[in-house]
């Protein structure tokens, strides 16, 4: 069942989402070469912490940690670990949720250590724009399809692949609800967009092959290909006026 929020409750829920964006924002000001992916992993559960939030993401099916944080050929779902160094030249995908008076927000980014290949700077910014482009396309009276469709075959045109074995989702009081948020679909098909609904819409984009395999930790998932792949998430709200995106760190939101 797709839940539909009220005013009082959206209200309840950008602070929720703003939180999740404020972690990203802090995690990705401490991307740089010699730093463990365990480092900037504590400094989001310190973050939520202060602010009275709770880390989506630990304790959700037994994972270990407050965010995920997946580097190059891993697609989403890396595990923080202090033996995990960034090094110059890596993409580093860091995914966040915060839950908060009894709402979740859930936002990623793909940001670059150092400097980086003008092959991963054009992955990341064809991603990046991708979800924007499925973002526009969630407007009331559309269809989940026409979300997928949109992200796909801007992708697509530009020779990458939509990972399909993972999807993004409604997000509210749970952190996935329906319905399922494909990166790939059928223009007019699917659930209807209805004002109130609340989704997290989330590329996931590989240079190479879409296949993806998840490793023996059971989160950890790769590109089978060991192609780079490239993570951008937002969770946005359908409204009469076109989509709102809701994940905005609170220094950048435009009052
Ligand atoms: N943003 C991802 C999702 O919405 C992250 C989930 S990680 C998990 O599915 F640990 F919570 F599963
Ligand atoms: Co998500």
């Amino acid at each position: 069942m797709v839940i539909i929020k009220t005013p009082r409750e959206l209200n309840c829920m950008q602070r929720a989402c703003r939180l999740s964006a404020n972690a990203l924002k802090l995690a990705g000001s401490a991307v740089e070469p010699g730093v463990s992916t365990l480092e900037i992993d504590n400094l989001i559960a310190k973050y939520l912490e202060k602010e009275g939030a709770k880390a989506s993401f630990l304790g959700y099916g037994d994972y270990p940690k407050s965010s995920c944080i997946s580097v190059n050929n891993v697609v989403i779902h890396g595990i923080p670990n202090k033996n995990c160094i960034l090094k110059a030249g890596d993409i580093v995908s860091i995914d966040v949720g915060a839950f908060f008076e009894g709402y979740h927000g859930d936002n990623a980014y793909t940001f670059p250590c150092g400097d980086i290949s003008k092959e991963a700077q054009q992955l990341l910014k064809a991603t990046e724009e991708s979800l924007y482009e499925g973002i526009k396309a969630a407007r009331a009276g559309n269809r989940i399809g026409d979300i997928g469709h949109a992200v796909q075959s801007y992708v697509e045109a530009r020779s990458y692949s939509v990972v399909r074995d993972f999807v993004g989702h409604g997000v509210g009081a749970k952190l996935h609800e329906e319905p399922s948020v494909p990166n790939y679909g059928t223009p007019g098909r699917g659930v209807r967009l209805i004002p109130g609904m609340t989704i997290a819409i989330e590329p996931m984009i590989n240079m190479g092959d879409y296949k993806v395999k998840v490793l023996g930790d059971e989160w950890t998932t790769v590109t089978v290909d060991g192609s780079l792949s490239a993570h951008f998430e937002h969770t946005v709200c359908i409204t009469a006026d076109g989509p709102k995106i809701m994940t905005i760190p609170d220094d950048e939101v435009k009052s």
